[in-house]
């Protein structure tokens, strides 16, 4: 019997399987054909050859772990998984399709998880027999490397599915967070900012250099323009989109012109050779006027996050502990938010906010909370 079903071999379904195999359960993949399959085993493979190279495995483990993981076309295989991860691409039609047919083969206690990223828990469960069973299990990518899981809650999603997902996800050497069926969840939602306001600054004649060595300077592993260059500007502006759209337009979260224009002229970031970087020699991002100083701009964009931040813990999403893991374990920031809101004072991010409000409107509301919490010196209950 398997430990853990997985539904689709791509880069998400793979990651899963080869770190449930790691963590010594068996896994049984199932793709659309062979060929997706062979694509999973090479991509489960690579990753396994790098870690017996820096001699985290051994070659013996590194077979171990490859024999864990069955691969298979046929559905029936699943039907003993008490726990399967759907990480098929992101359509509805389809997704609902999938979980369709796992009710006609599971048990009746098996546990059936999305590892979707835009899609609501709600729709995947509409249309199911049993929607108590249905459940979000938000991976990161790669999913071997990335800590975090959210396991997300929807409007029927039974209290037992939900521990049951996440004593898996523990068991998979992974942390879990509780979060409610919202766009973006806690890390895609509260992230946002980050590179929102870095294009905003560009957009207004920043250098794209100055911008990321401002954030760099503040702790992040990379900058935003050139962490969006590494994801992809089409990427990046698809994840925008949809939660500028899934959030009724609230003006926050309106997407780039700058980063529409960037994609329609095919400057994607790495993958085409140049993005907010020339990746074939020099360096765009050294053109256009500094605007604001380093500082200025680190607070700025700290203050857009933590803001974001309140708004998901006011609308009680998740709690504001797990909102500081998720941000640390599922974006490598440096600090949680709610750390950093200590850190600097509640009143220095809504000074900052009430300054970029009078300049450049709504987007800059600070949340109720964040505003109290700021009157009351820092004092307000988390
Ligand atoms: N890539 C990421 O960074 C990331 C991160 C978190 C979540 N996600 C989510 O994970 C899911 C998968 O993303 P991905 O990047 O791994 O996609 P991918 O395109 O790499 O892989 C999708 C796989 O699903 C298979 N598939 C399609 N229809 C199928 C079916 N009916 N039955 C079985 N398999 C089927 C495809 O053959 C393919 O192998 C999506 O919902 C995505 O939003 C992706």
């Amino acid at each position: 019997m398997a430990d853990v079903g997985v539904v689709g071999a791509g880069t998400m379904g793979a990651g899963i399987a080869e770190s449930a195999a790691l963590a010594g359960m068996s896994v049984v993949v199932l793709d659309v054909g062979k060929d997706a399959l062979d694509r999973g085993r090479r991509t489960v493979e690579k990753d396994l050859d790098r870690r017996v190279k820096k001699g985290r495995i051994s070659e013996d483990e590194r077979g171990e772990t490859l024999n864990r993981i069955s691969m298979t076309t046929s559905l029936k295989d699943l039907a003993d998984a008490p726990l399967i991860v759907e990480a098929v691409v992101e359509d509805l039609d389809l997704k609902k399709k999938v979980f369709a047919d796992l009710e006609g083969v599971v048990g009746a206690d098996a546990v059936l998880a999305s590892n979707t990223s835009s899609l609501s828990v709600a729709g995947i469960a509409a249309g199911a027999t049993h929607p108590e069973r249905v459940v979000g299990m938000h991976f990161f990518n790669p999913v071997p490397a990335m800590k975090l899981v959210e396991v997300v809650t929807g409007p029927s999603t039974a209290p037992e599915a939900v521990c049951r997902t996440e004593e898996v996800a523990e068991g998979l050497g992974k942390t879990p967070i509780r979060v409610s069926d919202t766009p973006g969840f806690v890390v895609n939602r509260v992230a946002r900012p980050f590179y929102l306001e870095a294009l905003r600054m560009v957009e207004a004649g920043g250098k794209p250099g100055e911008v990321d060595v401002a954030l760099r300077g503040a702790g992040f592993r990379m900058g935003p323009l050139e962490l969006a260059d590494l994801i992809g500007m089409d990427v990046n502006l698809a994840v925008s989109e949809s939660l500028f759209e899934r959030y009724y337009y609230a003006p926050r979260f309106r997407p780039s012109f700058l980063q529409r224009s960037m994609v329609e002229a095919g400057t994607l970031g790495r993958k085409s050779g140049r993005g907010f970087y020339d990746y074939g020699g020099e360096g765009q991002g050294e053109t256009g006027q500094g605007t604001e100083d380093t500082g200025e701009i680190a607070l700025r964009v700290i203050s857009c996050i933590v803001n974001e931040a309140f708004l998901t813990f006011s609308e009680g999403v998740a709690t504001a502990e797990d909102i500081d893991q998720a941000m640390k374990l599922g974006a490598n920031y440096p600090k949680g938010p709610f750390e950093w809101a200590e850190e600097l004072g509640a009143e220095t991010i809504v000074r900052k906010l009430d300054s970029m409000r009078e300049a450049h409107g709504d987007a800059y509301l600070a949340a109720p909370l964040l505003r109290e919490r700021a009157a009351s010196g820092g004092e307000t209950a988390r």
